[in-house]
């Protein structure tokens, strides 16, 4: 009682979430919150540049993930991290609310929102389970946030509650062949041209020189998974890349030879069934 009456009541109550959350997301918020020295400047300069994707920064105008009119569209970013997609989505136009799992992740988004004179809603939370409304967003998305952190069988239904009839959700990760090919240890370099572990039943993986949970699927349980939950799917983008490509220092996954043969990252693109209104 009195250790309660002391303590001041936000952290109380981060506590009591926290400890209600699934095993995976607890790991996760323990390690995001440890990485995220780490994507400080990383995030600075994604805000300050133009809308480009992934480890190898292959700009929107070539790949053209997102929807040509954002304006005035209500849009979330599941595990927004340093929130920079959610800051090109609010210079199209649109009202973003970033959602991610790590406070220091989203310090490092308010700090940059206050370097760049941007403000939208930024919430603590599980992308499995948002404090959001049923049919409160025209748009979802989610660049290596909730797409690779969250398990899919519990944030893909959360999106699809969210998301408005005629929503579109656009979600980016890792390529799967990149997942079967890549060396348990990082030590051991980039992915291979040997297939490493099996493609079915690929799910959920800790590596063992961490302690963070990732989830990955094959492209027939990403199609029957979406489709259960309302989606119908627009597009698989199989990002190709040419042989002289130089990816973000920070990950060095693959070669650029090896991206231009074979998809290092993808995205799905997929728009919740019915009527807009
Ligand atoms: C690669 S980072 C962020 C991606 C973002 N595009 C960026 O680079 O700033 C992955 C983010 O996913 C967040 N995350 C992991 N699991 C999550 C979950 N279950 N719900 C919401 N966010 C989650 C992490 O806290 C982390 O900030």
């Amino acid at each position: 009682m009195l250790r309660q009456a002391a303590e001041p009541l936000h952290l109380a109550t981060i506590r009591t979430v926290s400890e209600e959350l699934p095993e995976h997301v607890r790991a996760n918020r323990e390690a995001w919150d440890r990485f995220a020295h780490e994507y400080v400047e990383r995030g600075r300069r994604n805000w300050a540049e133009e809308p480009h994707w992934g480890i190898w920064h292959v700009a929107e105008d070539e790949l053209r993930l997102l929807p040509d009119d954002l304006r005035d569209k209500d849009v979330v970013e599941l595990g927004c991290g340093t929130a920079y997609v959610s800051a090109w989505l609010a210079r199209r136009g649109a009202r973003p609310v970033g959602i991610d799992n790590s406070t220091v992740q989203l310090d490092t988004a308010r700090t940059l929102q206050r370097e760049f004179g941007l403000d939208f809603p930024l919430h603590l939370g599980n992308a499995e389970a948002t404090p959001f409304e049923d049919a409160s967003f025209d748009y979802a998305i989610s660049e290596y946030g909730a797409a690779l952190w969250a398990d899919p069988y519990a944030w893909i239904p959360e999106a699809a509650r969210i998301l408005r009839p005629g929503g579109e959700l656009m979600l980016y990760t890792n390529g799967a062949l990149l997942h079967l090919t890549i060396p348990e240890l990082e030590a051991d370099g980039p992915a291979g041209t040997q297939l490493l572990r099996p493609y079915f039943g690929m799910y959920r993986t800790i590596w063992p020189d961490d302690t963070s949970v990732e989830f990955h699927l094959p492209h027939g349980e990403w199609v029957r998974l979406l489709r259960a939950n309302g989606f119908d799917i627009e597009r698989l983008v199989e990002v190709q890349v040419p042989v002289d490509a130089v990816s973000d220092e920070q990950w060095q996954f693959a070669t650029a030879e090896w991206a231009s043969k074979w998809p290092s990252e993808e995205a799905w693109i997929a728009r919740k069934r019915g009527k807009s209104t």
